[in-house]
């Protein structure tokens, strides 16, 4: 089982938008039995809060559907419970290690870091941008699931 932790700011955009599309990436391709999927904020804003809206209609033209999702906070003890902690862009990876405090297993990736073109996936809650968003998340977890060889 892999367990796998995607983080943003907020978790109402970037990281549950990662969360679904990677539990449908898996499930179409037959291989949900091997992955537990999450996603948490470093930021505590928003927490308790559903999904922002654009963000869930840009999953639901792609037949995605985040159900029962609400934003959750980041703890310490998670670093524990997941195997690989994805952060959409540098700034996540910096309040990441800032609430874990260390990352002793290397478990702390920056999603894009597994294409071929390393770089932060730019906040749709500031751009305005949820097009971008979902390419630029697709294009990381395809590369991820490349990684792991799947
Ligand atoms: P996210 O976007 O990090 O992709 O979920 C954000 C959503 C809300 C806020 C910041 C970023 N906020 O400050 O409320």
């Amino acid at each position: 089982m892999i367990r796998v932790l995607f983080v943003c700011l907020g978790n109402i955009c970037r990281s549950p938008m990662a969360e679904f599309m990677l539990k449908d990436m898996v499930k179409k391709r037959n291989i949900e039995n091997n992955f537990y999927i999450e996603s948490r904020a470093t930021s505590s804003e928003e927490i308790g809060n559903p999904i922002y809206y654009k963000a869930q209609k840009k999953l639901e033209e792609y037949n995605i559907k985040p159900i029962g999702k609400t934003a959750k906070k980041l703890k310490r003890e998670d670093y524990n419970n997941f195997d690989y902690i994805i952060g959409m862009e540098y700034s996540n990876i910096y309040n990441i290690l800032k609430i874990i405090e260390n990352d002793p297993e290397n478990k702390v990736y920056r999603l894009l870091d597994f294409s071929n073109k390393p770089r932060d996936i730019s906040d749709p809650w500031y751009t305005d941008d949820f097009d971008k968003a979902y390419s630029d998340i697709k294009e990381g977890l395809e590369a991820f699931l490349r990684y792991l060889c799947y």
